[in-house]
């Protein structure tokens, strides 16, 4: 039993709070607030930090066969040419000015695969330009070619590599669908394999020194290693070995 002193001090608290307008009960039981003020608020709950997304697996482009594909589809040097400026698997297209596709008479009986364009190549978009073509010019009008009447030429590598550099193993692998439709579109009778990267593609060889002059078999074609028209400007006293393969080009031809 409460005292009577202890009922009129909760009757006077109620009083007072009708007064301030409390006026209906909300709940059954009583809430001791200053208790409650004391009490460190909950912190709000953190937003929940996304799990790490899983890596995104990029599916590999398999860009041999894509150029398999795509060299393979094409039935015209036209088509090729197309096939091969579509082609965005070779960084080296990137940081090249032009493309150089090929050039010369497209019914020949020779066919000169070079290996890269150099700087005029790639400001022109033409194979074997500048001084070394000149004396590529030379070296055919000495056996009676020209590549306005019977030589049609292109390269391994269609996009100048930078600064020169010699081509990437998977470079060549890639380019190698087009070098091949293009000669089957071009279907001369034989194929000069100038430089060694011309080599290492056709012939998976190197050692244009060594291979130079002898007859092997390229693109299902009859194919002579020659030295390429920079090294022979480089190194005058090669000439001598340029000439010999020249005249067994011509003996092959007549
Ligand atoms: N050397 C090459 O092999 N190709 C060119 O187009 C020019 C120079």
């Amino acid at each position: 039993m409460e005292s009577a002193a202890t009922y009129h001090a909760m009757r006077a608290a109620l009083d007072w709070q009708i007064e301030l307008g409390a006026d209906e009960a909300l709940s059954e039981t009583s809430i001791n607030r200053f208790e409650l003020v004391d009490k460190p608020k909950a912190k709000p709950a953190k937003a929940a930090t996304p799990a790490p997304s899983e890596p995104v697996e990029i599916p590999k482009v398999d860009a041999v066969a894509v150029a398999k594909a795509a060299a393979g589809g094409a039935t015209s040097l036209e088509a090729l040419h197309a096939a091969l400026a579509a082609f965005e698997h070779c960084e080296l297209k990137r940081g090249a000015r032009n493309m150089v596709f090929g050039g010369g008479a497209a019914q020949s009986r020779v066919m000169i695969i070079g290996e890269a364009p150099g700087r005029e190549e790639d400001r022109e978009g033409k194979p074997f330009v500048g001084r070394s073509g000149q004396l590529l010019d030379k070296m055919l009008a000495a056996i009676g070619l020209s590549r306005e009447e019977s030589v049609y030429l292109s390269n391994v590598l269609p996009w100048r590599p930078p600064q020169n550099r010699e081509a990437k193993p998977e470079e060549i692998a890639m380019m190698r669908p087009f070098v091949a439709r293009h000669v089957e579109l071009v279907a001369p009778e034989l194929i000069i394999l100038m430089g060694n990267m011309s080599c290492e593609a056709a012939l998976a060889k190197r050692g244009i020194t060594r291979l130079r002059g002898t007859w092997a078999e390229a693109y299902g074609l009859p194919a002579i290693p020659m030295f390429t028209p920079e090294y022979l400007l480089r190194q005058p006293a090669m000439k001598r070995e340029a000439w010999a393969d020249l005249l067994e080009i011509k003996a092959r031809l007549s």
